[in-house]
């Protein structure tokens, strides 16, 4: 965590922010947040970010007291005051301290400033293996903090040399934990649509091949797969050539993924010269 957050209404210390134990946030893991990047100090696609965040806040009927304007600035702010050329940027909203334990109220906001490690080299060169796991997120539009799944399924598909999970229920795929997924076969590209995180990284590429089809998706279209890919804040484009044991096509990132993975660095690079 860098030097500097802001807590409720001020930019702090960041080792001074603190939280109420008795906030649902904590009781509860009732609460929102986003997480962006900075490339160059320009926080990439802030725009995208901050509507998600304010519309997760409204989904979960939760007060955010700062308008998008006002978001912005501070953490334009931020950015400057912890000298953050390259990094994340973690904004959180609390559920808030309710005399029911139970309901939503006013919670508390933070925005955290952070150093960001992308996948090894070798993952983007070799693709990652994903473990199927039969789940669906609850309230899967809304990016909420509940992650209590794979946080504890994660030591399982740890020991089996897997880089995530790719979830599926009745038949059907959504995302991965933390990440979206993406499908090609002769040449067309898919992307679930349902149950998933509408994931900024997702829009870019749906902006970069404007034929990828959104439909619901089969597990076995999943295995059947030219080539399959996830996205994320976190990972940007990073080829999937495993699932469970079985290996997409010729277990190699396949060139539709990789023309992706250059449009997309390429899009990154003209964001930040703009
Ligand atoms: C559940 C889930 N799906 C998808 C994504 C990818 O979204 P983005 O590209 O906005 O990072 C995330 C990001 O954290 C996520 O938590």
């Amino acid at each position: 965590m860098k030097q500097f957050c802001f807590s409720n209404d001020k930019i702090i210390e960041s080792q001074n922010a603190s939280i109420h134990p008795m906030d649902i946030g904590f009781i509860r893991g009732y609460g929102i947040f986003d997480f962006f990047r900075t490339s160059g100090y320009i926080p990439l696609f802030l725009t995208d970010y901050l509507d998600r965040f304010i519309r997760s806040a409204e989904k979960t009927h939760l007060n955010l007291e700062f308008s998008k304007v006002e978001l912005a600035q501070i953490i334009h702010d931020l950015i400057q005051k912890n000298d953050l050329e390259q990094g994340g940027i973690r904004m959180m909203l609390s559920g808030g301290i309710s005399d029911n334990h139970f309901s939503p109220t006013d919670g508390s906001l933070f925005i955290f400033c952070e150093d960001l490690d992308f996948p090894a080299a070798s993952k983007y060169e070799n693709g990652v293996k994903l473990l199927a796991a039969d789940h669906v997120r609850a309230i899967a539009d809304v990016k909420t903090t509940n992650y209590a799944f794979p946080v504890w399924h994660s030591v399982n598909w740890k020991k089996e040399g897997a880089e995530d999970v790719i979830y599926h229920h009745n038949g059907f795929i959504s995302e991965s934990s933390r990440s979206n997924i993406f499908v090609i076969k002769n040449g067309k590209t898919a992307t679930p649509d349902q149950n998933i995180l509408h994931g900024i990284t997702r829009k870019r590429v749906m902006e970069l091949d404007q034929n990828v089809e959104i439909r619901p998706i089969s597990f076995s279209e999943l295995l059947d797969a030219d080539e399959v890919f996830m996205t994320a804040t976190t990972k940007k484009i990073l080829p999937v050539t495993m699932i469970d044991d079985q290996k997409i096509r010729d277990g190699k990132p396949g060139p539709k993924t990789i023309e992706l993975m250059t449009a997309f660095a390429a899009m990154e690079k003209n964001s930040v010269l703009v």
